[in-house]
């Protein structure tokens, strides 16, 4: 891609793990009542027929790094497992109580925080107690996030018995000093033994979480970076984009100054010489931030359409309702989103007066639900189409005006009613989204 469209692409957008994205959600109209009806509707649609989703947020970590943008709470106290726990379970006790019928699970992701922050038997207990009130579906992907530095081999094992075969592992970068300015010094070792392990073990599919334009990152650190992960052949990489968000609470004191991080240009080239190298490495680009070999079960999903996106990332399998447990966790009921408490204090709270621990949402219109389609298609496979949905391009203008903009930079091609992303598109597949998206 030449310097000019560079610049000209280059603005920021949202990652669109949801759509609308959480600051354009219409808290104000959003009712409780609504989302517990838009439930109950999408679990009688989806229960038998595909199952439900689960994701599980286990907020804890014992060390602060300095880059994080996820929700957690920095702990050594270990105390603070088993309570957590309990209110997972009495939270899904509630969801359970509602729908009136056993759940069909078909997929559960473990996130944070750090999943593997809590011992081995208290997931056992997690685990056990949400199938106390739920059935597996008959073909079923349960994963989880490992922190390299404290997953143990009993952590692997465990979870391989109650039948996990995908786990994730955050690496981020190689490089000392990135890692000293980020706080979480990681060496290589550290990351080789829980990948060998989960291999040995039987995981069908590991993967490696990296991030360019990380404080003081070159090159050559991405090359390292990704050089070292070839030699340990994870199934999967996620390569994020560095999201810069020094106003979430409690980052602590940073080993890094805003001037340290790489931007514009040079990011884009960071990125630009880690994809290039990924792909000399077999590596195949199955999404936004996602690449897989050809053996992993994304790839095929890919290719033959079938690839879904939900909060939890990318995965094989389609359902319609994903229930989130946990503290900060999103719940997608495919006509709603809800989300929970942020606050772990209050989230027990509300478990303890007997309330589902939602403290906001947005309910989606019909406008919503076709954008949102779109976006999907374009994340999962490059390219969308609108047959059914023309009356409303031709109604909203803007949307093919920006696209034709986008086609004569060589971003996408227009057929009549449907476009496709480029390979010089798909660095910029945020910005094609954005066209679509009519709240920004
Ligand atoms: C919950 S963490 C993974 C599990 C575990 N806590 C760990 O750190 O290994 C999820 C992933 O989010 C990504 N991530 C977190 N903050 C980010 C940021 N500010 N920009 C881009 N990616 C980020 C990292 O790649 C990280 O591995
Ligand atoms: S990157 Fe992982 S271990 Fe580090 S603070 Fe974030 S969630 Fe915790």
């Amino acid at each position: 891609m030449k310097t000019a469209l560079i610049q000209k692409y280059n603005v920021p957008g949202p990652r669109y793990t949801s759509y609308p994205t959480v600051p354009y959600w219409n808290e104000p109209a959003f009712l409780y009542d609504n989302w517990l009806d838009s439930l109950k509707k999408s679990f009688r649609e989806s229960n038998t027929e595909e199952g439900i989703s689960l994701y599980i947020h286990l907020p804890f970590c014992e060390s602060m790094c300095t880059f994080c943008g996820c929700n957690k709470r920095i702990t050594k106290n270990h105390n603070v497992e088993h309570p957590y726990i309990e209110a997972v379970l009495k939270e899904w006790s509630l969801y359970c109580k509602l729908l009136n019928e056993r759940p069909i699970i078909k997929e559960i992701h473990l996130g944070g925080g750090t999943p593997t922050f809590f011992s081995p038997k208290n997931l056992e207990d997690l685990i056990n107690g949400i199938f106390s009130y739920a059935n597996r579906a008959e073909h079923y992907e349960f994963s989880f996030e490992g922190h390299p530095n404290n997953t143990t081999h009993e952590h692997l094992q465990k979870l391989y018995d109650l039948d996990f075969r995908r786990v994730s592992f955050g690496v981020q970068d190689y490089s000392p000093v990135v890692q000293k300015a980020i706080h979480r010094e990681q060496p290589f070792h550290n990351v080789a033994k829980v990948s060998l392990w989960a291999k040995e073990i039987g995981y069908t599919s590991i993967s490696h979480d990296i991030i360019y334009g990380l404080p003081f990152q070159t090159a050559d650190d991405v090359i390292d970076t990704i050089e070292k992960t070839k030699s340990l052949q994870p199934d999967r990489l996620a390569f994020y984009s560095y999201a810069h968000v020094p106003w979430i609470k409690g980052n602590g004191q940073r080993g890094f100054k805003d001037e340290d991080i790489p931007k514009d240009e040079e990011k884009r080239l960071l990125y630009q010489i880690g994809k290039e190298l990924l792909l000399k490495n077999g590596y195949h680009e199955i999404g936004m931030d996602h690449f897989a070999l050809k053996t992993d079960s994304l790839y095929d999903s890919f290719k033959s359409g079938n690839l879904h996106r939900n909060f939890m990332g990318y995965s094989s399998s389609k359902t319609k309702l994903m229930i989130g447990l946990g503290v900060s966790s999103i719940s997608d009921s495919w006509y709603s989103f809800a989300q929970n408490e942020k606050n772990i204090e209050d989230y027990y709270q509300l478990l303890e007066w007997n309330k589902l621990p939602i403290f906001r949402g947005h309910s989606l219109t019909n406008e919503d639900l076709i954008i949102r389609k779109h976006i999907l298609n374009l994340m999962c496979q490059f390219e969308t189409s609108w047959d059914d949905d023309s009356s409303y391009f031709t109604e909203i203008p803007e949307i093919l005006v920006q696209l034709r903009e986008m086609e004569k930079d060589g971003l996408v091609t227009i057929q009549s009613n449907s476009i496709q992303v480029t390979d010089t598109g798909k660095p910029s597949v945020r910005n094609i989204y954005m066209a679509f998206d009519l709240l920004l």
